[in-house]
């Protein structure tokens, strides 16, 4: 026979040497929940093995991610106070602003990413303004710019943009250049999918909207060819990551996105995928850590560069241990 493809499988040194791809700690970014207020340390009860902490309980958390050598970590604030335009975002003693300080002075080698949106911030849950019941995109803008100069002056190294405004990134661009912060990169989450895998996310980060949903925001999971549309705007307004979420259900836009654009591509593993794999794997169904990996692999296989995800602790606990 001519043509054998198990004569490269044989052996475990063969296949290591025709191997394609690879998962690696630098390829993840670790989100953390911050919680305005003391002494929390409140699990969250569909994502096993995540917490939200107040700054005086994070310290633990920060160690372990800055021993285990994760890269990153990406910021969501929960404040103790909401309103109808979400102005704790940009109030400058803000609980991520606090957070950001916080990290840098103490973990300076670390780097952090915030998430800018409002749903955490909002009475009523939504990622903007509210106006005739719907999100005001060009209002909303100006308070987008509010809060990415806030962040930025509490010394933010990234700002990832996650509200699906249109003309988001150019907007925050323009606030960033325009106040001392040309260097600043946005990741933007330029193909976010109104998803039901949010789901214990927004139990996590309290921000489920009152009323309605996100559907006149996000996009449509039907929607393939509008992904490459919502991606050219952003990297034309000059975002310097684009990122596809979520990321398991959606391997084929990453794909496109890879093969589309010449900027480095990210996805978000979120809340849900993270969520299934730890049920399945607690009822004994499935072996978590193999499915977690296989998971994490596809999405590199498919093109992301980088992997924003809940499993980064556990991912570099394994990959330590061989
Ligand atoms: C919005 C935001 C959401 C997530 C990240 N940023 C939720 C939403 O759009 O409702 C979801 C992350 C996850 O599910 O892990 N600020």
């Amino acid at each position: 026979m001519i043509n054998r493809t198990r004569r490269l499988r044989k052996t475990e040194n063969i296949r290591r040497l025709v191997r394609e791809h690879k998962l690696t700690i630098d390829d993840l970014i670790y989100p953390l929940f911050i919680e305005e207020g003391e002494n929390i340390e409140t699990e969250i009860v569909s994502m096993p093995g995540i917490k939200r902490f107040s700054l005086d309980t994070i310290s633990k958390e920060l160690d372990e991610v800055v021993a285990l050598d994760i890269p990153a970590v990406l910021l969501f604030g929960i404040p103790s106070e909401k309103d109808d335009t979400g102005s704790e975002t940009w109030n400058d003693d803000g609980i991520m602003q606090q957070a950001v300080r916080f990290i840098k002075k103490n973990y300076p080698s670390l780097y952090v990413i915030t998430d800018v949106c409002f749903c955490e911030y909002t009475s009523h849950g939504h990622c903007g303004i509210i106006h005739e019941n719907d999100v005001d995109n060009d209002a909303t803008l100006v308070n987008i710019a509010k809060q990415v100069i806030s962040h930025a002056k509490a010394g933010v190294d990234m700002v990832a943009p996650s509200g699906m405004m249109d003309g988001m990134i150019l907007s925050i661009r323009e606030a960033l250049d325009n106040t001392g912060f040309p260097n600043l990169p946005i990741m933007s989450y330029a193909v976010k999918y109104s998803s039901a895998f949010y789901g214990p996310f927004r139990d996590a980060a309290d921000s489920a909207p009152t009323f309605g949903d996100r559907r006149t925001y996000q996009m449509d999971p039907s929607n393939r060819d509008e992904g490459l549309r919502e991606a050219t705007f952003d990297d034309q307004e000059g975002a310097d990551i684009l990122m596809v979420k979520p990321a398991l259900a959606y391997l084929d836009i990453i794909r496109d996105l890879k093969n589309n654009f010449d900027r480095p591509i990210a996805c978000y593993n979120v809340s849900g995928e993270y969520a299934m794999i730890k049920a399945a794997a607690e009822k004994g169904w499935i072996d978590g850590d193999r499915v977690m990996m296989e998971s994490l692999l596809s999405m590199k296989r498919a093109g992301a560069d980088i992997i924003i995800t809940y499993f980064a602790k556990d991912v570099a606990k394994l990959l330590l241990k061989k």
